[in-house]
């Protein structure tokens, strides 16, 4: 892939709090990327916070007017309803949410969400207006067998929504062994997966993949993000643990632009 080909596809940095942050330190932590970000003149990527659902709103007003975005962790496949519990992506946008994650290797785990639900997630999401961020990742297992791409592969195959450009969706490649461990995937294997994703993806949607924004996660840090940025077919970041420290994550996004 050529230089000029990845520059098309702009950076994208992702903090997926998980379930950290009540609202005076989540406020002050939007608050404060939110004025970096908007000091720069001409930021070269986005970044995109995504706070427990119950900061959403507080965090969308404390960036609000910066440039950086608002995206959920999760998203219920129904728009409204008898669903005690959910959290709707319509309800999202109307917090002012851009984006939401979908599929986290945490929600499959924990929640049994299947490729199917995930699908379904991430069909929601963009009728609502959101670009859902779809996780996928292989198992410690699956790695240590080789199994990597077979299992991404389906994972792409059951969980892309249809009638959709690449354009329009983000997939972050989480390996599930690296996630919270300080482990990470060597550059070589990131780089070989993310190109594998780009042609899943341009097969599934039967059109080129090549706007397709493909973000690395898993124990993403400020001294390992510039190697990993620097590859050609990775499009950004899913950060997590790092993303709660306001320094930690401005240094992992400059990496980016
Ligand atoms: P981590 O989490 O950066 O703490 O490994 C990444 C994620 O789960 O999105």
């Amino acid at each position: 892939m050529s230089h000029s080909e990845k520059v098309q596809r702009r950076p994208l940095v992702v903090a997926n709090w998980k379930l950290n942050g009540w609202r005076a330190d989540g406020v002050t932590l939007a608050t404060t990327l939110a004025e970096r970000y908007g000091q720069l003149l001409a930021p070269a990527f986005d970044m995109v916070l995504c706070p427990p659902a119950t900061l959403v709103d507080a965090v969308a007003r404390a960036v609000d007017g910066s440039g950086v975005l608002t995206g959920g962790q999760d998203a219920s496949a129904h728009r409204k309803g008898a669903y005690t519990g959910e959290v709707s992506a319509w309800g999202l946008a109307d917090l002012g949410a851009r984006y939401v994650i979908v599929g986290h290797s945490e929600r499959r785990q924990h929640h049994h969400e299947t490729d199917a639900l995930v699908r379904a997630k991430a069909t929601a999401a963009l009728a609502a207006g959101l670009t859902p961020i779809i996780c996928v990742g292989e198992n410690v297992e699956a790695h240590q067998s080789g199994r990597t791409l077979a299992v991404v592969a389906e994972q792409i195959a059951g969980s892309l929504p249809g009638g959709v450009t690449a354009a329009e969706i983000v997939i972050a490649y989480e390996p599930l062994w690296a996630i919270g461990s300080g482990a990470v995937a060597t550059l070589a294997g990131i780089e070989a997966v993310h190109q594998v994703i780009r042609a899943d993806v341009s097969l599934v949607l039967g059109s080129d993949g090549g706007a397709l924004r493909v973000l690395y996660g898993g124990s993403v840090k400020p001294d390992n993000a510039h190697p990993i940025l620097s590859l050609d077919d990775v499009d950004g970041v899913l950060v997590g643990g790092a993303s709660l420290k306001a320094d930690d994550f401005w240094d992992i996004a400059l990496a980016a632009g």
